[in-house]
């Protein structure tokens, strides 16, 4: 049924003039706000705010993407970490008309969803834009009652939200109605929970600025998403995503290693299930994701020690391989769709084995020592209540305590406060930060955690790093190892962040041959070269594909002089003076042999 829904929705767009673009790698290029891509059109953006892409007007993907906020969540019948989205996209081309047309067609035509089970949200409109009347028409074209569609406010149909900024507009959803047992009412209530939403088509025609300001984009565009897992599970007719084929075989496999039964240990088991794909994800991506302890890695490290800690809540023996079979059936999976699973097998299996071998021999331990404290609390009760018998100790785990758990025992602080919360206690999470921000500081590691979803930045300052980004890998390949390349980039408005594979800590010599090495192009005033070819073109005129998978056939090519050329979605500073001066302010381990350097334009 996975594939099934994947190969129907990218044929039928493609029979739409659409062209399949490949998956994106799972951590954005480009975007200080995200550590993971968290919708389809979130590699697009350029594209979105007016760059040409190479693959033309109209485009259709799968993407992987990762919704963190639900982390906690994860454990009931349809929230997940990882899912895929598909998604098609008309960059100024298409809008509404026939956006609306090809969305009914696939649900009732391809899919063979009935009429009766269908509902649908638009704009009620706001000082901005006024209520989307052509979207109510158009579903009514298609033979949609107007019963059937509700007008809602910018809180449910606007996206991403009317507080983000960036490329964002009104959106019309679609919604099945999933209860077998009842026929889907007349009236549509979205309110009602047994309508569920299974499709969003946003019409993006706006750049929602910092001033506050909506200003029209240069053309209109349409960006749509389906989530693959809960619309596999609508279609199968199933209340519980984990019932369909894409996640019962994991489920199967964990009953085995546990010999318990999912109906009895659903939470759990849907835990380990979720987390180890998410898991699988982001290990096999080519960003070269390791455990740490900020950022990405963190992440990771807490998927991998949740798993670990519901594995020997439900009795799987977590000192024995167990993770191999549930990674085997998940690179079975998605092996076909997404190379690098097959390709970073092994990679996957590496990390899983060590930060689990790391993490066992202090769970135990960290258990018992969450024990004590509990203890602690009551044996304080009884010892007070013989002089006052209605004193009653406030049950919070202190910052002290949860910093001793992070440290010693290794229990992200999510952790501590989720066991907290199963057996009735507080933790202070406050004070816990404030005394990790000390520890962090001592020890000089930077702590930046971004959990939310955010979209990229097409700003001056960000065109000028991403250009200096170029321009410093190819001093580091030059200066270092010609073998160096890009596992991961971030930008911010003040700073580049670049990470790297190399063996060593670069020494101050190495550094300043990096800086002398990009100041001397910015003093040579080279212009950036912009060119779209094949990907073998670009291949073969040299060009660096750091994320080489991801724009399909055609790549935009960006060249500086004879220094640079590399594959890259942009944007960049029109020539190398506009960078002004380049230094870099700071080099550090980021995880086992991949360094981080940021740096500045000054
Ligand atoms: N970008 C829209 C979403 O994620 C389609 O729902």
């Amino acid at each position: 049924m996975d594939k099934n829904i994947k190969d129907l929705y990218i044929n039928f767009f493609v029979s739409k003039g659409h062209k399949q673009i490949p998956s994106s790698s799972v951590v954005p290029e480009n975007d200080p706000t995200c550590l993971f891509n968290t919708a389809g059109m979130q590699p697009l953006v350029p594209y979105l705010l007016g760059a040409k892409h190479p693959l033309g007007t109209r485009l259709c993907d799968f993407q992987k993407c990762f919704r963190l906020t639900d982390l906690d969540e994860v454990g009931d019948s349809y929230h997940h970490t990882f899912f895929e989205m598909l998604g098609n996209w008309s960059l100024g081309d298409y809008f509404k008309k026939e956006a609306i047309a090809w969305s009914f067609e696939f649900l009732t035509k391809v899919l063979n969803l009935p009429l009766e089970r269908l509902a649908f949200t638009v704009f009620a409109g706001n000082e901005y834009v006024p209520a989307d009347e052509e979207s109510a028409k158009l579903w009514q074209a298609q033979g949609v009652s107007r019963e059937r569609i509700a007008f809602l406010p910018a809180e449910d149909n606007w996206w991403p939200s009317i507080e983000q900024f960036g490329p964002c507009g009104s959106d019309t959803e679609m919604f099945y109605w999933v209860d077998n047992n009842t026929p889907a009412p007349k009236v549509f209530d979205p309110s009602d929970k047994r309508w569920m939403e299974i499709w969003n088509n946003v019409f993006m025609q706006f750049n929602h600025l910092e001033s506050g300001e909506f200003v029209p984009l240069a053309q209109k565009n349409v960006d749509t998403g389906m989530g693959v897992e809960r619309t596999t599970a609508v279609l199968a007719g199933l209340d519980d995503n984990y019932l369909t084929p894409i996640w019962q075989p994991i489920i199967k496999e964990i009953e085995r290693l546990s010999q318990k039964e999912y109906c009895q240990h659903k939470k759990a088991m849907r835990i380990i299930a979720d987390h180890m794909r998410a898991v699988v994800m982001i290990a096999s991506d080519d960003a070269g994701i390791k455990p740490s302890n900020t950022d990405q890695g963190y992440i990771l490290r807490r998927l991998i020690r949740r798993v670990i800690r519901f594995a020997k809540q439900i009795g799987i023996d977590t000192n024995s391989p167990f993770e191999e079979g549930i990674i085997d059936i998940i690179v079975e999976q998605f092996k076909n769709y997404y190379p690098e699973v097959l390709k970073n097998e092994h990679v996957v299996k590496t990390v899983v084995r060590e930060e689990k071998n790391k993490f066992n021999k202090t769970l135990e331990n960290g258990l018992k020592e969450f024990d004590k404290i509990i203890a602690g609390f009551a044996r304080k009760e009884e010892f007070m209540r013989k002089t006052d018998p209605n004193f009653t100790v406030e049950r919070i785990i202190t910052g002290k305590s949860a910093f001793n758990l992070y440290e010693t025992y290794g229990f992200p602080i999510e952790m501590t406060e989720e066991i907290a919360k199963e057996r009735g206690i507080q933790v202070d999470a406050s004070n816990f930060k404030q005394l990790f921000k000390e520890h962090q500081e001592k020890s000089k590691q930077g702590s930046e955690q971004k959990f939310k979803g955010g979209l990229s930045d097409s700003s001056e300052e960000n065109a000028r790093l991403h250009t200096a980004t170029h321009l410093m890998q190819a001093g580091l390949q030059k200066y270092i190892s010609a073998d160096i390349r890009q596992k991961g980039s971030n930008i911010t408005p003040e700073r580049l962040r670049f990470d790297f594979n190399c063996d060593h800590k670069l020494t101050p010599e190495e550094i300043k041959k990096v800086e002398d090495f990009v100041n001397e192009a910015i003093s040579q005033a080279i212009p950036v070269v912009v060119e779209e070819m094949s990907v073998e073109q670009a291949k073969a005129s040299g060009a660096l594909g750091v994320f080489d998978n991801r724009y399909g056939e055609k790549v935009t090519v960006y060249t500086i002089g004879t220094l640079s050329k590399e594959i890259c979605g942009g944007p960049h500073a029109k020539n190398t003076k506009d960078l002004h001066h380049f230094k870099i302010i700071k080099e550090e381990a980021s995880s086992a042999g991949i360094r981080r350097i940021k740096a500045i334009l000054d």
